[in-house]
């Protein structure tokens, strides 16, 4: 059935975009999934499609911006299943705005408050069961975890801030048998481009993205599952993201240029 039978997998964000997509893909393989996100309604929906393709399900509607909301998830998902084999800390938000142009300091604190606590609070509740069955934890960051991005301040900080912490954490885990695979996905279409903060704090509410030119959330679910599967310490979706980790140590300026680029083009 594949690495994933029976596996305790638990994915934030699972009611839309990149998550919703790797709940499908595991699916066939008979994982047992904790669906977590706000929206009950399509958190069920899903659940109803795993069911059908092979997995048993668990939805646990939430807010994962209170701390004690993550506890619960974690807690009822051992309730439940008995065990948790894999974290998928994927929910989150980002923002598009000058750092000078913002006025709401609301816009920099929401985004770090799901972005990089809730997945602080997440994994620590988790870590106790996962050395336990010696799992995987799986951020969700950003190839904007790993450079600056013009227009994205708040969400680059918050990326960077959940790779420094989970760099620390694997060597803290090292023997412990538990693994961190952090997730860098380049642009994904996604429902984040509309819900991203404008400079006033409100959602953009249409994509700002040149959606035809980027990988769809299937597309990204389908190298997730694999690197995943193998424990492998980062994967980068993007050619672009991959280069781009060598030759900012070389060429800090040229990555600079290819990303002010990537945001005036959308793409
Ligand atoms: N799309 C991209 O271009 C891209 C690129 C790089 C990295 N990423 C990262 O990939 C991850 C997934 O993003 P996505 O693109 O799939 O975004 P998305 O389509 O907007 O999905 C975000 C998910 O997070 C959930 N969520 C939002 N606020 C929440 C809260 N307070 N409590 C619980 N769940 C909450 C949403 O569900 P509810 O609204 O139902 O709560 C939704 O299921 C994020 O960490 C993002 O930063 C995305």
């Amino acid at each position: 059935m594949g690495e994933f039978s029976g596996n305790v997998i638990v994915v934030t964000g699972a009611s839309e975009g990149i998550g919703r997509a790797l709940c499908e893909a595991l699916a066939p393989q008979g994982p047992r999934l904790v669906l977590a996100a706000r929206n009950a309604e399509r958190l069920e929906s899903l659940a109803s499609a795993c069911r059908a393709a092979g997995a048993e399900t668990l939805v646990v509607p939430c807010d994962l911006e209170k701390e004690t909301e993550c506890r619960e998830l974690i807690d009822r998902t051992v309730e439940h299943f008995g065990r948790l084999d894999t974290l998928v800390a994927n929910a989150g938000r980002t923002m598009w705005a000058r750092a000078d142009e913002i006025r709401d300091s609301a816009v920099f604190r929401s985004v770090m408050e799901l972005n990089y606590f809730s997945v602080v609070w997440l994994t620590l509740a988790a870590l106790p069961h996962l050395k336990t069955t010696r799992g995987r934890l799986v951020p969700v960051a950003s190839v904007a975890g790993l450079t600056g991005v013009p227009e994205r301040s708040a969400y680059c900080a918050s990326k960077h801030a959940v790779i420094g912490f989970f760099d620390s954490l694997r060597i803290e885990l090292a023997d412990s048998g538990v693994t961190v695979t952090t997730v860098c996905p380049d642009f994904v279409v996604t429902e984040i481009h509309r819900r991203a903060l404008d400079a006033q704090g409100h959602p953009l509410g249409t994509s700002p993205m040149q959606e035809a030119r980027i990988m769809t959330a299937e597309e990204c679910a389908a190298l997730m599952v694999p690197a995943m599967a193998a424990r492998r310490r980062m994967l980068i979706t993007s050619t672009r993201g991959k280069l781009g980790r060598v030759l900012k140590l070389i060429a800090p300026g040229l990555i600079d240029r290819i990303a002010a680029r990537a945001i005036a083009e959308r793409k």
